[in-house]
């Protein structure tokens, strides 16, 4: 039985359908705060069959401990944290709360019952202002937000625990951009809110919801001036998930990047949308977005080396399964 902290969101819920296909029991483990209960629902629609659910906020060790020990958990997907690169500037509290001193009770808990097989969630934001590309995993780590501050913290923190018990089994993984959605187009990812990043921004201009995107400047050191990231179709990303915890069968604290190795700008993304929804983006430009790169894109070798994973669709199909999601369900899973 796996636990998967987070199920309930856009990652989580990827995730989910790939360990059940996969032949795993899942229980997730979500507070609610950014995403909605429908999406396990739908998670059973695809799979044919449901994780186990709890309500539980991580930082609740007590509860957190009594789900590990009462479904009988093996190893633990730990995705369950704040995301909100500008929130957590004006709320940093908040995010050390949620994100560090939350994965400090799950790992509590998990300690308590005898669980140590870790998978962590952290993110390419702790590169920071790339001094080389593309990103491996030796580059110096320099976040510049309290968002990829927590993330550093925790993963040194996890790396502080292996060291004090070497029998733990820890995989931190560095996601670079997730989107897309899976094809059934009955999961995906649903924002509350303004959407921070820019292809939800995108489909929701597409949908109608929006009435222009602004691109946070054209004047970067790129071809076109805009922006470039890796972006990593959210079902290749949930697969490499699967092929971490293969790998974590010996003891040992294991840090990977999971990208593609390829990037994209801000006008090629919008041109792929066009292409797949038929419909027109409107945008205009406007000035850069403070603490973005021009470019911030994954070497994903050692991924490729170690864990015989690669991803494997292309921005085309990304843009093509997000439309298929916006388009079935225009409000997200408000709609139900
Ligand atoms: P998401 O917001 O859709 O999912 C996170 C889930 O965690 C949500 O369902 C939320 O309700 C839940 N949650 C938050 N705090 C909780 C708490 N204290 N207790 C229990 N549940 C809690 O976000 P996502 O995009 O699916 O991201 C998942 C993880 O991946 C996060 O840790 C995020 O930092 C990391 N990540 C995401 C991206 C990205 O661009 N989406 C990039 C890099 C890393
Ligand atoms: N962009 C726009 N307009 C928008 C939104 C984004 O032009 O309305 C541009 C940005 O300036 C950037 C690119 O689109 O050039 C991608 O921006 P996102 O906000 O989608 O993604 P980021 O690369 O800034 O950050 C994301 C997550 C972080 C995560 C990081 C990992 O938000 O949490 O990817 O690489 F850490």
């Amino acid at each position: 039985m796996i636990l998967l902290t987070g199920g309930a969101g856009y990652i989580g819920s990827h995730v989910c359908i790939a360990l059940l296909d996969a032949g795993f029991d899942v229980v997730a483990i979500d507070n609610l705060c950014n995403s909605n209960r429908a999406s396990l629902d739908r998670v059973e629609a695809i799979c044919g069959r449901a994780p186990v659910f709890r309500h539980v906020d991580i930082r609740d060790e007590e509860a957190v401990f009594e789900v590990l020990r009462a479904c009988g958990v093996t190893a633990v997907i730990h995705l369950a944290g704040l995301k909100a690169v500008g929130e957590s500037s004006a709320d940093p509290m908040t995010y050390y709360d949620n994100n560090v001193v939350g994965t400090m009770r799950l790992v509590s808990a998990m300690k308590r019952a005898k669980v140590k097989t870790l998978v962590f969630s952290s993110s390419a934001t702790v590169y920071g202002m790339p001094t080389y590309l593309p990103l491996d995993e030796r580059h110096p780590l320099a976040p510049t937000n309290p968002y990829g501050r927590t993330k550093l913290i925790v993963e040194e923190m996890l790396k502080d625990l292996y060291r004090s018990e070497d029998d733990w089994r820890i995989g931190i993984l560095r996601y670079f951009n997730p989107a897309g959605a899976h094809e059934s187009g009955l999961v995906g990812e649903d924002p509350i809110g303004v959407p921070n990043n820019l292809v939800p921004l995108v489909a929701q201009v597409a949908i109608g919801r929006r009435a222009k995107l602004r691109i946070w400047g054209n004047d970067y050191d790129t071809p076109d001036g805009t922006g470039i990231r890796d972006f990593i179709h959210v079902v290749d990303l949930a697969a490499g998930h699967l092929s971490v915890l293969r790998h974590l069968e010996q003891p040992g604290v294991f840090t990977v990047n999971l990208g593609t190795g390829s990037g994209s700008s801000v006008l090629e993304v919008v041109r792929a949308f066009e292409t797949a929804s038929g419909r027109s983006i409107p945008y205009e430009i406007a000035d850069r977005r403070t603490g973005d790169v021009a470019i911030c894109c994954a070497d994903p070798s050692f991924a490729q080396r170690t864990l015989d994973w690669k991803s494997a669709r292309s921005l085309a199909q990304m843009c093509a399964d997000h439309w298929h999601w916006q388009l079935k369900n225009p409000d997200g899973y408000r709609d139900i």
